[in-house]
């Protein structure tokens, strides 16, 4: 492998430059005036696959916006990876908290900022350029591989699901991998084993058919942004545990093996909490935060609307209020039941006084994998590689919706292999990648298809 890695080690300033062209395209899947952005990008990773000298490139329609797909299959009787990805980024805003512009992508102090450098443009990059250095160096990827990057992630995956059932055949593969997820921390990489699901619901009500002077009618009606406040303190209790009914019927405890293993990480409370500037942390009693995180389930408001909010006062009885709300979920809750005793209890809670309207949005289910598989165990060798260091073995408190359908309906396992850090700012303003993590997460990957190459699987 010195071949490949010398040649990655050559090219890493070239890689940045290469990086800087991706992420200046805004790809932001939630805007709908951004549509022809994603099909830019789409098409500038399909020149990308094409010139490091994938085949059977091309852009695959779906009702959204389309799946990139492309494959390198000349290794027979060696192992097929499925390579998964997503080519789409999340919204910019606020923008004045951004220290250099999100699409002009700036390096600082060894790391790249921009909107998708670490979620996910930065890392599917990493696996291209490992790709190419194989196919540069020998002509030949040590595995197969085939990619499919979606640009609908970031609004939950809906059409990619749709795409995988329809093509079962099309993607069959030993192993799904992914690099979509953070390292445990600066210096210590690491392989997630297991993600939380996500159901996420908008809750509308009202109260009359316009808003009220509070003088005159104050009294008389209820008020639907007291009633959102009520209903909503009414999903928690104060230890932090979701007072739904039948919410955690399915949840899997924690093992108390497992429970050991995540003691043992090298996790610093203090230094989290102060890297996230809360006065004190808080959730549910009876865990640790890395285990409140990773595997237990969740209630959050996500966001609130109602009544008047500009500056002064103004007397006023809103006739509308809003709430976003999700809930995280572990496993063996499944999205569709706890959609279910959810709204039965919105309905039970709320009062007849206003009107009430649950539309569910995006979600996935969770999703575990036992470590002591074989693809598992290649990548962290690979990593001990790239990295120079074992990595440990995380879960994750997000949600990446088609994992479990890879599992479920294609029946693969999944190694995720992530080199973003938990600070790298997903999702929120300043979004960056460290650039030696990028590195070596090259080196890594390039490593990974050799060390999947080992691997004996039945054709
Ligand atoms: N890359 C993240 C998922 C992730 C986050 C994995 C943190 C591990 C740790 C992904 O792009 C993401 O943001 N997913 C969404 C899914 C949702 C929109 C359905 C999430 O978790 O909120
Ligand atoms: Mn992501
Ligand atoms: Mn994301």
């Amino acid at each position: 492998m010195d071949d490949v890695v010398d040649f990655i080690n050559t090219h890493r300033d070239r890689y940045i430059e290469q990086l800087r062209e991706y992420l200046a395209i805004p790809s932001i899947s939630a805007l709908p005036e951004y549509k022809t952005d994603l099909r830019r990008c789409a098409t500038w990773t399909a020149d990308e696959m094409r010139r490091i000298g994938l085949k059977k490139v091309n852009l695959i329609e779906t009702l959204g916006h389309p799946v990139v797909y492309g494959e390198w299959l000349e290794a027979p009787n060696k192992p097929t990876i499925l390579f998964y990805g997503h080519y789409d980024v999340q919204p910019v805003d606020p923008l004045d908290l951004w220290d250099s512009p999100p699409f002009e992508a700036t390096v600082r102090e060894g790391e790249i900022y921009a909107r998708g450098a670490a979620d996910d443009k930065g890392q599917i990059f990493m696996h291209l350029k490992a790709v190419e250095a194989h196919l540069e160096q020998r002509g030949l990827l040590p595995s197969n591989i085939k990619f499919v990057l979606e640009g609908e992630e970031e609004i939950g995956s809906t059409n990619l699901d749709v795409f995988v059932r329809e093509h079962v055949r099309d993607l069959a593969a030993d192993v799904v991998v992914i690099s979509d997820s953070p390292m445990f921390d600066r210096g210590v990489p690491s392989i997630c084993y297991g993600l939380r699901g996500l159901a996420y619901f908008q809750i509308d009500l009202r109260g009359t058919t316009t808003d009220l002077h509070s003088g005159s009618f104050g009294g008389a009606v209820s008020n639907p942004a007291q009633v959102l406040a009520q209903i909503l303190a009414q999903m928690r209790d104060r230890s932090g545990r979701v007072k739904i009914p039948g919410f955690y019927d399915d949840v899997r405890a924690l093992s108390e093996d497992e429970r050991t293993q995540i003691k043992k990480l090298p996790y610093n409370e203090i230094r989290y909490r102060k890297e996230i500037g809360a006065p004190k942390l808080f959730g549910e009693s009876g865990y640790g935060t890395l285990e409140r995180v990773w595997a237990r389930p969740t209630f959050e408001v996500n966001g609130l609307l109602s009544g008047f909010t500009g500056v002064g006062a103004k007397t006023v009885i809103p006739a509308v209020a809003m709430a976003k709300v999700s809930m995280r979920l572990v496993p063996d809750q499944d999205p569709d039941e706890i959609a279910r005793v959810f709204e039965a209890y919105l309905r039970k809670v709320a009062p007849k006084t206003v009107e009430l309207q649950v539309t569910r949005m995006h979600g996935g289910k969770p999703w575990m994998t036992e470590i002591d598989n074989p693809f598992v165990q290649a990548a962290s060798r690979a990593i001990k590689k790239g990295f120079g260091k074992c990595p440990v073995f995380t879960r994750e408190g997000g949600s990446i919706p088609v994992v479990s359908t890879f599992k479920d309906v294609l029946g693969l396992p999944c190694v995720l292999f992530g080199i973003g850090l938990p600070d790298e700012n997903a999702h929120a303003p300043n979004e960056r990648l460290d650039l030696e993590n990028f590195h070596k997460g090259i080196v890594t990957s390039a490593h990974l298809y050799k060390e999947i190459s080992s691997i004996e699987v039945s054709l």
